[in-house]
Formats: structure tokens, C-alpha cells, sequence
């Protein structure tokens, strides 16, 4: 008998239910640290035996699409549903149908799936405009059943908008949001909040420093920074405000925290959850690695048992009003990309 999810799961637009905690994989890619598949298998069965079913990859994650193809073949088929969110990712040039399916078919059989449950576009240049060509096809191929949700990565709400005006249903965006990056409440929020796309959010743990582990310590030198993750984040906090104010985040977090009797990681994962247009958090899981083994915790960011106060939202909005407004800095979401 299957077990009960025990997730809370948003469903996007055709009807694919997905975890409020999507697992990433961008931390197999081999850009943080070396990874054994095997042992990386083995751990995905147990986040999805928790309840842990949606998995987010990328046809440019090194081995993560294979590594989840493992995984659906070696699984126990009458344990949870598992759900394959990948990206495509393609350098701009020819977006030829024929090009198009191929990429499509490359993905479903690293992934070992007959169909893509969502596929989340990503496009490096908005003045090559055969992005427009390439949603055109893959909507054609969602309406012929290769495709569940199709979706967005890192397109800012003006090249959203145009994707939608142009006629191609989007279930969601992908994008970077937490107490740090609040780029996404200003335009994007309210645009997908009115058309029902819902944001998938990453980077709310800021790879990791948004945690215990690096409270009330000194600023990391650059070579500590070990993971492509760190490196990228640290790097938005210095844009943000720098180490000295992003601790005093780290503070507020953690009194609220101690109240709640969570982690910080959960006050921050709850704060990006609770925007009703969010659909989920995907924390980074360094599959196979078990000292960074997280599931424990990161299940009681959706816990029923605690709720953030009013109180408790003043206390975080009022450093994140100090911080610099990234978008003004850097630009609307997936700016930082262009
Ligand atoms: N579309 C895009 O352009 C894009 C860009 C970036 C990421 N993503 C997606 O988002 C996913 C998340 O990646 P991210 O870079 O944003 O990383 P993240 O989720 O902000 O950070 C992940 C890291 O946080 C630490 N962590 C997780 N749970 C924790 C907890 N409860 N307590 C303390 N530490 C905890 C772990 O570090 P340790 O392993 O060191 O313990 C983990 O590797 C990626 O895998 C990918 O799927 C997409």
C-alpha cells in the first residue's frame, strides 16, 4: 500500500501536486564536492520514504538528471509518487522544433521518465528572441503529452509577461527569493498572483549560511567558501548589506527561532513559504553526503505545530528594509544571469 505523503503539496496549473519543500540537485552536480551516485540513490529513496517527493534538476547539472533516472529505476514503486522537475537550459542559437524535442527526448531518457512532469525553460540573452520560438514548441509538445507544467527559470516579469501575451501558458517561475533577495515582491509577485503562476524559490538558505553554522562568526574568507552555492550567495549579501548587517539577520532569525523551538532554516524557509504565490521552497541536498543530511529539520519548516507572529514578520521586514534593495542594484529576477 502507498504511504500517505506526509508533505504539504501546492498544485500548479495542469494539476501536478509538488512538495512545499522540493528537494535540489543542483548540489550533485559536482560543483559542491565530489558525489557518490550510489550512496546519492540511496539517500533520495529516504527523503521520499519521508515524504520528500519533489526533486528539482537541470539538463546542466552534470549528473543529476542520471542520478534521478537511477533513482526512478532502482525505487520501490509502491512507496510515494516522485515528482521530476528539470530545466532546459539551451545556448541560444537554432530553436527549431527538431532541436527542441531532441533536448526534451535527451532529458526523459537520463531521467528515465516517459514524460516530463514540469519543464522549466531557462534563456541567457532576451535580445535573441528565439526564446519565443523555443516555448512555442515545448507548449506544442506539452499539448501532445511530453510535458506536464511548463514553466520558467529566471525570466524577470517583463519577459514573463511577453511569454504569457504571447499565447504560452506558464505554471511557474523559478527564481531566487528569501530575507535577502526580496526582488521578487516588487513586480513579479503580483503579476503571477493575478495569472495563478505560482514561484518556486531558491537560494532561501543563501546556500547554507542562513543557518546556525554561521552565526555570530567572522566574515569567511573566500577560500572557505567551498561550494559553488557559498560563493554565489555570499556575494548577494555583500550586494545586500554585507556580513555585519546580514548577522544581525542571522540574530532575528534565531530569537525567533528559540521561540518557536525550530532552526533558523526553517524560520527562513517559512517566511519565503507563507507569500500565498509561492508554491515551494527547493532546499539543496547534498544527496550521499551524510553530514549534510537536513531532512529532519527542513520537515519542520512546513510543520503545523508553529506559525510565524505578526511579530515576528516586523522583526524580519525591519532588517530587511536596511539591506539595499537588489533590485535596484542588480535588476528584476535573473537579472544576475544576463
Ligand atoms: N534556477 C536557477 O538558476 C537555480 C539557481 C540556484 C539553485 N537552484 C535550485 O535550487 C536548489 C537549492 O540551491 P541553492 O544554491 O539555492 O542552495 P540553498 O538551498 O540555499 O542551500 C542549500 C544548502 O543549505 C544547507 N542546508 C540545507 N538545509 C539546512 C538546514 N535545515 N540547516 C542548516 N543548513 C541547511 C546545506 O548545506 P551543507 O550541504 O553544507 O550542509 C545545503 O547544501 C538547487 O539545488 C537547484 O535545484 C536553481
Amino acid at each position: 500500500m502507498a504511504l500517505i505523503p506526509l508533505m504539504p503539496t501546492t498544485q500548479l496549473k495542469n494539476g501536478l501536486q509538488i512538495c512545499k519543500v522540493i528537494n535540489g540537485m543542483w548540489q550533485v552536480s559536482g560543483a559542491h564536492g565530489s558525489i557518490n551516485a550510489e550512496r546519492a540513490v540511496a539517500s533520495m529513496n529516504s527523503y521520499a520514504e519521508m515524504g520528500f517527493t519533489t526533486f528539482d534538476m537541470a539538463d546542466i547539472y552534470g549528473p543529476a538528471e542520471d542520478i534521478f533516472g537511477s533513482f526512478m529505476k532502482l525505487r520501490d514503486e509502491t512507496l510515494n509518487e516522485i515528482q521530476g522537475l528539470t530545466k532546459l537550459v539551451p545556448r541560444p542559437g537554432d530553436m527549431s522544433r527538431t532541436r527542441i524535442e531532441a533536448f526534451l527526448d535527451k532529458s526523459m531518457r537520463r531521467m528515465q521518465v516517459s514524460k516530463i512532469d514540469c519543464l522549466q525553460f531557462h534563456w541567457w540573452d532576451y535580445n535573441d528572441k528565439r526564446y519565443l520560438d523555443a516555448l512555442r514548441h515545448l507548449s506544442d509538445l506539452q499539448k501532445e503529452g511530453k510535458i506536464g507544467e511548463l514553466s520558467l527559470t529566471n525570466f524577470d516579469t517583463e519577459h514573463l509577461r511577453e511569454v504569457v501575451e504571447s499565447g504560452v501558458s506558464i505554471s511557474s517561475n523559478q527564481i531566487q527569493y528569501s530575507v535577502i533577495d526580496q526582488r521578487p515582491s516588487v513586480l513579479m509577485k503580483k503579476y503571477c498572483e493575478a495569472l495563478d503562476i505560482k514561484l518556486l524559490a531558491y537560494g532561501t538558505l543563501c546556500g547554507g549560511l542562513i543557518s546556525e553554522k554561521y552565526l555570530k562568526k567572522p566574515e569567511p574568507k573566500p577560500h572557505e567558501l567551498n561550494t559553488a552555492s557559498l560563493g554565489k550567495y555570499k556575494h548577494m549579501i555583500d550586494l545586500w548589506g554585507g556580513w555585519d548587517l546580514f548577522q544581525e539577520m542571522l540574530d532575528v532569525l534565531n530569537s525567533i527561532a528559540q521561540e518557536h523551538s525550530v532552526s533558523i532554516a526553517n524560520i527562513a524557509t517559512r517566511y519565503i513559504l507563507d507569500e500565498k504565490v509561492v508554491g515551494g521552497v527547493i532546499v539543496g541536498c547534498r544527496f550521499g553526503a551524510d553530514e549534510s543530511d537536513h531532512s529532519k529539520d527542513n520537515f519542520r519548516s512546513v510543520s503545523a505545530s508553529w506559525q510565524l507572529t505578526s511579530g515576528n514578520l516586523s522583526a524580519i521586514k525591519a532588517v530587511c528594509s536596511r539591506g539595499k534593495e537588489l533590485m535596484q542594484v542588480i535588476g528584476d529576477c535573473g537579472a544576475e544571469y544576463r
